[in-house]
């Protein structure tokens, strides 16, 4: 718009990175199923190689339907610049890789999906990388596990599974003291329900498998920059503050100032370790972030419904949503997602691993699927799959003991829902 207004959240979910397409006018952002460009000569050709120009070049580096998302999703969250890649995991990858090097470490919340905590435990070792697990919302702990060889501090906002919310203000000024990055998994929250920026992040990051797309049909992952890290105080980043041999010398930091994450993640990230992000994916997930805040509301609602349903039920030990008022979590809420506590949580079942198992096979309107964030309401058994491959101890850290089952409350009727948990109830708990 030409005047300075700043647009609303559900303004730019359907307008932010796109435009009518210049060479049809087409009024959807197109999907652009081309592998490569065409140079208008050999000058151009060398510039965009060089950087001296932004274009395209090549769809593993950058697409004009994936270009869209990115600027999409950035705008939504507040950053300066995104890159989207082919999966949540792979955003994660490609966050730590301008960051790290051999020896070089992460301190990471104790509360993350499964197999982010996997990644990080195991599968980034081969790397020369390695993970320190902390409990958050133990801030001592936290700054604690920070050493010399720490490059950055990763969370969740909500965490997964047990819908924990992460005090991103205290844990972004620890960063801040310690003079690291501090990287936020906002997935399960989405930034309707919380900007990480806002409270200090330094990068963001996404599955847009889940909400973003919102049904189930997409695997993608977007990392967002808030542009605000000064990469060149510490030394600890030479990747963005010293040469970079593979351009001729070029201080991304220098050249690039608030873009200079985005366009190394770019330009090395994406060209080197190819996580890239395909445009049909990127074209469903714009379809899907159109409608995000209305989903995200129906979502919360009837989350908050469940839960609460779910907590005066006798045959359940105890619930984890945060948006209930016995939750040890409950204050964050105001301050942190104040429009709702998210759509995701755990809830104890009397009868422990067997009723849990019972539960999930009773249910019918409820996929037992290892998914969250779509349209239809999800159940899963998080100890016995997606963090099957944890110690009891970090199950039970994770909240993912084997007594609890993890639902991803979907936007149907919450009556039927209700419904659908109460037959099942009684055939797991008979
Ligand atoms: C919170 C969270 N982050 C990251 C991921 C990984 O995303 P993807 O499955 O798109 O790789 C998941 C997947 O379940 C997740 O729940």
């Amino acid at each position: 718009m030409s005047s300075d207004r700043k647009l609303g959240f559900d303004t730019l979910q359907i307008h932010a990175g796109a435009r009518p397409d210049p060479a049809t006018g087409a009024r959807q952002v197109p999907i652009y199923q081309t592998t490569a460009y065409v140079f208008q000569d050999a000058d151009h050709a060398a510039r965009l190689f060089n950087l001296e120009e932004v274009g395209y070049i090549y769809s593993r580096l950058t697409n004009p339907t994936v270009q869209a998302l990115a600027e999409r999703v950035a705008a939504l969250e507040g950053g300066a610049g995104a890159v989207c890649c082919s999966s949540g995991h792979a955003a994660q990858i490609m966050a730590l890789f301008p960051l790290m090097g051999p020896g070089r470490n992460i301190v990471a919340s104790t509360r993350l999906y499964g197999g982010t905590i996997t990644q990080f435990s195991q599968t980034i070792r081969r790397f020369g990388w390695s993970a320190k697990f902390v409990d958050f919302d133990d801030l001592a702990a936290l700054e604690a596990a920070v050493d010399e060889d720490t490059r950055a501090i990763f969370c969740e906002t909500i965490a997964n599974p047990g819908g924990v919310i992460t005090d991103l203000d205290a844990v972004a000024a620890v960063a801040d003291r310690v003079g690291l990055p501090l990287i936020v998994d906002n997935t399960t929250a989405t930034p309707w329900l919380c900007r990480p920026i806002d409270h200090g992040a330094t990068l963001v990051v996404h599955s847009a498998t889940k909400y973003l797309t919102g049904n189930g049909t997409v695997t993608g992952g977007v990392i967002v920059d808030s542009g605000k890290f000064d990469w060149s105080a510490s030394g600890k980043f030479p990747s963005l503050s010293e040469p970079e041999s593979a351009y001729h010398g070029l201080v991304f930091h220098k050249a690039l100032g608030p873009m200079a994450y985005t366009f190394h993640s770019i330009a090395v990230g994406l060209r080197d370790l190819g996580m890239t992000m395909n445009p049909q994916g990127a074209h469903y997930t714009l379809m899907g972030i159109e409608t995000l805040s209305l989903r995200m509301a129906r979502h919360v609602e009837n989350a908050r419904r469940i839960a609460e349903w779910l907590e005066a039920d006798p045959r359940v030990d105890y619930v984890t949503y945060a948006g209930l008022p016995s939750s040890r979590w409950h204050d964050r809420v105001a301050r942190i997602c104040p429009k709702g506590a998210g759509a995701l949580f755990t809830f104890a079942v009397k009868g422990g691993y067997d009723a849990c198992v019972k539960l999930v096979d009773a249910l019918e309107l409820f996929s037992h699927v290892a998914n969250l964030g779509d349209t239809r309401s999800l159940v899963i058994h998080s100890a016995s799959t997606t963090h099957r491959q944890l110690s009891p101890e970090q199950q039970e850290a994770a909240g993912a003991a084997p007594n609890v089952v993890r639902l991803s409350i979907g936007i149907e009727d919450a009556d039927d829902l209700i419904a659908d948990l109460d037959q099942a109830l009684a055939k797991a708990t008979a």
